[in-house]
């Protein structure tokens, strides 16, 4: 049993501390946020994250994971302190690290033993002797410490699978003794452990999300030319699957990327690139590609409605950028809803989770929480997250509460012939059928 502190008690934060603790581990998650951590410490949880509820439970009770503001207490006695704060966009498109130096600080200031820093944030290149020299400046007297970049391949909604069952784990440090103790603490995970320097690792996890980004846009730059040459791209994406060099995975053609973390990582990396005097080619396309999916719904819609959204109402199919999470951060939804409320339409949406979070990001948006109701008068729908909850609904009924039978399946979860066969107006993203 080794004794972990955890920085930090978001999606990734919180995620790694219930399943170290899980793991055998005694853990104490640290947040400066106290209504988070109170609101914890009662079993209620801060996000929406399949399974999550159930493991903090379980390893509260069982008094292997604890929660506290306070950094004396979290450090006391730990080994190991992994910073899981968040890295979002700065003004230039550049990763903030305001909080991985506050969280530095705090630790310099309150560490009383040699400690093992572990870098879980998603953090530029040459953050991890920056954080190096911030702890070694803020301490009040020398006590040896390591830094190590343990960087997160987690995905939200299946977060907990993916910690647990890591395709690796990437450990970055000159200090040897360091990595191999991360790497020991890894073991159970039973997964390929990659132990690099502090630069490399970082990287490994900026090239990691912008290679799947670039995939994404890829099969999504084929879906418009399988429109127009009548090809369909998701037997297109499965044909080219079945090579091993290619993969099936992040192939799905679609609305493109959002979330936290592939368009801040991917604009981050670019940042870096044009730093160093460098022209992130590629990078520029890959998010341009992307946006240009979100902004392209309004002009669909309008070719689908008479060449006009005035006074038209859309209801979205699912707000979150993804299934299985209720995290709104650069969902498309939000530039989707903008763009058909500057045509003239009024918006609707509905999403199984995501109701709550998704309040603040779209204000003049009607939220509903029943799906059937949402359709009602409705002169399209909008399909923008694949919720499981969309591939089951009765159509026929949808059809009879809509103004207008249309359907916009922003992620492909219909079959084209079975909605011709319903009477729907339908248009999916690179299917064959859009183009005869
Ligand atoms: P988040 O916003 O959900 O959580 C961050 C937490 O850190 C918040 O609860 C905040 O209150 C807390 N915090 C901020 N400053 C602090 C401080 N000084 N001391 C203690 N706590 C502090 O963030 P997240 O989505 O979990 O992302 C965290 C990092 O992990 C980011 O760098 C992100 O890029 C990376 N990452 C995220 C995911 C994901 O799926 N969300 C996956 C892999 C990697
Ligand atoms: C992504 C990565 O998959 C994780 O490995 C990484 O740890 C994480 O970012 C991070 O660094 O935060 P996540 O953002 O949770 O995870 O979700 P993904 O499942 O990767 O989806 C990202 C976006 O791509 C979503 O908007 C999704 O709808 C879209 N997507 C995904 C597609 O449009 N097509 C696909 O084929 C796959």
């Amino acid at each position: 049993m080794k004794q972990i502190c955890v920085i930090g008690v978001g999606y990734v934060g919180l995620v790694t501390a219930a399943c170290f603790a899980d793991l055998g581990n005694r853990v104490v998650a640290l947040d400066v946020d106290e209504k988070r951590v109170e609101n914890l410490k009662k079993g209620i949880m801060p996000i929406y994250e399949p399974g999550l509820e159930e493991l903090v439970r379980r390893n509260t009770k069982s008094d292997r994971l604890s929660f506290t503001t306070s950094y004396a207490e979290g450090l006391k006695g730990a080994e190991f302190a992994f910073i899981a704060v968040g890295t979002p966009s700065g003004v230039h498109g550049n990763a903030d690290l305001q909080y991985v130096d506050s969280a530095a600080r705090s630790i310099a200031k309150h560490m009383t033993a040699p400690l093992i820093i572990i870098n879980k944030s998603t953090v530029p290149i040459g953050t991890g002797d920056w954080v190096a020299d911030v702890v070694r400046s803020a301490q009040p007297e020398p006590i040896d410490f390591a830094v190590v970049s343990c960087p997160e391949f987690l995905r939200e909604g299946s977060a907990i699978g993916d910690f647990m069952n890591p395709y690796r784990n990437v450990i970055g440090s000159l200090n040897r003794d360091a990595a191999d103790k991360v790497a020991q603490l890894h073991l159970p995970l039973r997964a390929p452990i990659v132990i690099t320097d502090l630069r490399t690792a970082e990287m490994i996890k900026y090239a990691s999300n912008a290679f799947l980004a670039t995939k994404i846009s890829f099969i999504n730059e084929l879906a418009d030319l399988c429109e127009r040459v009548g090809a369909d791209v998701k037997e297109v994406a499965a044909g080219m699957g079945y090579d091993a060099r290619i993969g099936r995975h992040f192939l799905d053609a679609g609305l493109g990327w959002g979330g936290s973390c592939f368009p801040k990582d991917v604009e981050a990396l670019a940042y870096m690139a044009k730093e160093k005097g460098l022209n992130p080619r590629i990078l520029n396309d890959v998010m341009e590609v992307n946006y240009d999916r979100r902004r392209a719904v309004a002009g669909h819609l309008e070719k689908l409605l008479d060449g006009n959204l005035k006074g038209k109402t859309i209801g979205l199919l699912g707000l979150a950028f993804k299934p299985n999470t209720d995290d709104m951060r650069d969902a498309p939804s939000v530039d989707i809803s903008n763009s058909l409320i500057a045509a003239g339409a009024r918006v609707r949406g509905y999403d199984p989770v995501a109701r709550k979070t998704a309040a603040p990001w779209m204000t003049v948006v009607e939220i509903f929480d029943d799906v059937y109701k949402m359709a009602q008068g409705c002169h399209a729908l909008v399909v923008v997250t694949e919720w499981n909850e969309f591939k089951q609904l009765d159509l026929e009924k949808i059809k009879e509460l809509l103004e207008c039978p249309v359907i916009y399946d922003g992620r492909n979860i219909y079959d084209p012939a079975l909605m011709k066969e319903l009477g729907f107006s339908y248009r999916a993203i690179g299917r064959g059928m859009n183009g005869k």
